[in-house]
């Protein structure tokens, strides 16, 4: 039987790693995009050693960079013949604001923007895998910190913004996206679901400063291993689609089950808004 082949964005740490290491545990070939080469070598063969008969392959990319992005995308489209699972999993809560030359938050850009041009760019080989197969997946990481988010403050430059409210942008556009990608890849085999993992002890907020980063760290051993962060992914990914539901497509999922997310900037508008604004920045580049 054919290998399912599945794509990690921030594969080297955390729930990407962990979810690498379970999907490779699965039967699955990875591609695992990382930012940093040598994070991703340690984890590509710690992975390799585990795993023998898994392909496991490495592409570099920078999430805010979208030059970096299209190259990795066309890279991935012209070696692969299939790919089945996109797992749009880095993401990071800033220490301090920053904004890229676009005058965009830089964690939002990453996060969002970075991940809507992967899978924009990656759209004709995973209908093609779709058109064959009738089962990909697009699984987007997302957060309970999505309720705290606001549509109103994505792609403005708002120089007085705290990094936890941008970090709660982030998430609550890795919803909507998720959303948005369910109806752009409607009657293609394509199905799109976001996920909040939990509290997590990984990498994450590991230099985030204040009362924020206190609490974070108090909570520590309280948190989730990486393994158990990364189920739901995993499920997402994995299990029979049946177990997931076809009227879940573009819904949010916590712990190995669908959730209904609270923020009242989610809606069908604010899900095609944030699309068209999105691709107007993809394309423009
Ligand atoms: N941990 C939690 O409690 C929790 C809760 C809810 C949601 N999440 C979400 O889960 C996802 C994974 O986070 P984690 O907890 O596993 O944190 P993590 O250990 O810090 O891993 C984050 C990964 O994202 C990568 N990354 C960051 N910026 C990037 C960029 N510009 N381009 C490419 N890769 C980039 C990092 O690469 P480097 O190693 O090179 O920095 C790292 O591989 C995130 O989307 C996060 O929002 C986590």
């Amino acid at each position: 039987m054919t290998k399912k082949r599945a794509l990690i964005t921030g594969a080297n740490s955390g729930l990407g790693l962990a979810t690498a290491r379970a999907l490779a545990h699965r039967g699955f070939d990875l591609i695992l995009l990382v930012r940093n080469e040598n994070k991703g070598r340690e984890a590509q063969a710690s992975i390799q050693k585990a795993n023998p008969a898994t392909q496991v392959d490495l592409v570099t990319a920078s999430l805010d960079d979208l030059e970096s992005v299209r190259q990795a995308a066309n890279h991935i489209s012209t070696t692969y013949d299939r790919l089945d699972v996109l797992i749009n999993n880095a993401g990071y809560t800033p220490a301090k604001l920053e904004f890229t030359d676009e005058g965009i938050e830089r964690s939002f850009f990453a996060s969002h923007v970075g991940h809507f041009a992967l899978t924009w760019h990656l759209t004709d080989l995973l209908k093609r895998t779709a058109a064959e197969t009738g089962d990909v997946r697009v699984i987007t990481l997302s957060s309970a910190a999505h309720m705290g988010g606001r549509v109103e403050r994505m792609f403005r430059r708002i120089d007085t913004l705290s990094p936890m409210w941008a970090y709660c942008d982030d998430k609550l556009a890795n919803l909507l996206f998720a959303k948005g990608a369910a109806q752009h890849f409607n009657g293609t085999g394509v199905r799109s679901f976001s996920v909040h993992p939990g509290a997590v002890k990984t990498n994450f907020a590991s230099d985030t400063a204040g009362v924020g980063g206190a609490i974070w760290k108090l909570m520590s051993p309280f948190l989730r291993t990486p393994e158990r962060g990364a189920e739901t992914t995993v499920f997402l990914a994995a299990t029979p689609l049946k177990s997931i539901g076809e009227r879940n497509n573009g819904g949010y999922f916590t712990d190995l089950a669908p959730k209904t997310p609270r923020n009242r900037d989610i809606s069908d508008k604010n899900v095609q808004w944030l699309w068209d604004k999105t691709l107007a920045l993809v394309q423009k580049k």
